[in-house]
């Protein structure tokens, strides 16, 4: 069996160094290791308007941010398929099918669901008439949409973050389902999440649990040096190490997380002696000796501060460049998402005939309607 990635992002907001870490590094890794026959990489914009109906502006001008972002990270268009969700209208064509195998109730024990009403305000609305928004169908059945998206394609890998585990789980369901109704038809796809506990969860760079556009916590990738400068040093470290000397803790530290996330060996004898053209003295081998004086005490902040800088830029800097060069190329930028969009509408629409052919509602297919005539026939003779 062909092994097929699947995975992509709202178009919201430009992507930070946690989406970075949480999916978009491992899917370069991907692309690079010649391991699977096709990578899709969507841009999910259908799937960002079901909370944001009232402003698709924001989706539009955000979807080249997300181009951007990919390509200068790594994705490749002769390798990896990028395109564009709502350009492939079979998506939404198999969701409508797909809605009748999932239950209401079923989606609302949806953790990811659950979480996200609760914090986008979609409360209930009893009567239509009080104040409360009420959620969104559309929003409501995201799920289901998500799992046609994997199928159309399918996808027998979806890499993603661990609030997707949710979604993928619903996918595999709805697969099984589908298969027991209407005969062997979709793949059951598997979630791939990052493997280092750190980039499971990224936290913003005041320690709050997550990165967020809202909370003003996130580095960018297409943030300049100097943002990515300024915001290492203003990061939540340990509220108690007050002192160079005191003892400090590296659980619960931003600074660490972050290290523990992108630091390789080959920084220290890199960074080891200078930082940005200043002369220091940075003398560790290993993140665990930097771990063990930070917990005994004589490890400043501003020390581990300026040496996740020069980690931090170490990965950014080329992917801010490739930015700049794309930047000016938006014509090509665009092109590669048209193309994407017209090879993915293809694959889809091949899924679609099979899912239809499955559910026998493919009347007008070639040899179907004349076996679908005799049939007729015979009952009104
Ligand atoms: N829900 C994903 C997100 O919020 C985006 C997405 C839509 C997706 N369809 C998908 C991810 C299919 C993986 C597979 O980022």
């Amino acid at each position: 069996m062909s092994k097929i990635i699947l995975t992509g992002d709202r178009p919201t907001g430009r992507l930070h160094i946690g989406h970075y870490v949480g999916s978009l590094r491992r899917r370069v890794e991907l692309q690079e290791s010649g391991l699977f026959d096709k990578i899709f990489i969507m841009i999910a914009d259908a799937q960002a308007l079901t909370d944001n109906a009232d402003n698709p502006e924001k989706v539009r001008q955000n979807i080249i941010e997300v181009a951007l972002d990919y390509m200068s990270c790594g994705l490749d268009p002769d390798k990896s398929i990028l395109f564009i969700q709502s350009q492939v209208s079979e998506l939404t064509e198999l969701t409508f099918f797909y809605q009748n195998l999932v239950t209401v109730q079923r989606l609302q024990r949806n953790p990811t669901v659950k979480a996200e009403l609760q914090w986008r305000g979609f409360s209930e609305s009893t009567d239509g008439n009080d104040n409360k928004a009420g959620t969104p169908v559309g929003f409501f059945c995201y799920p289901i949409s998500q799992a046609a998206d994997i199928t159309a394609f399918k996808a027998t890998t979806v890499p993603v973050g661990e609030d997707q585990e949710p979604m993928i789980e619903q996918t595999r369901e709805i697969v099984r389902k589908f298969n027991a109704t209407y005969g062997p038809t979709l793949v059951e796809p598997e979630i791939m999440l990052p493997d280092n506990a750190a980039c499971l969860r990224l936290p913003g760079t005041d320690g709050k649990a997550k990165m967020s556009k809202s909370l003003g916590n996130c580095i960018y990738l297409s943030d300049s040096e100097e943002e990515v400068r300024a915001k290492v040093k203003g990061m939540y470290t340990d509220p108690l190490h007050l002192q160079v000397s005191d003892p400090g803790h590296v659980e619960g530290n931003t600074v660490f997380t972050y290290l523990d996330a992108f630091c390789k060996e080959e920084h220290f004898a890199r960074f080891g002696e200078c930082f940005h053209g200043r002369k220091v003295r940075f003398d560790f081998h290993s993140l665990d000796e930097v771990k063990a004086q930070y917990r005994a005490g004589g490890l400043g902040d501003m020390m581990i501060k300026s040496f996740l800088f020069e980690v931090l830029n170490d990965t950014l800097a080329p992917i801010r460049a490739r930015r700049k060069e794309l930047e000016q190329d938006l014509p090509y930028v665009y092109e590669v998402l048209r193309k994407g969009s017209e090879i993915a509408r293809a694959e889809a629409a091949q899924t679609l005939a099979e899912v239809k052919r499955a559910m026998r509602i493919n009347y007008f297919d070639p040899g179907v309607l004349e076996e679908l005539i005799a049939q007729q026939q015979e009952r009104f003779q």
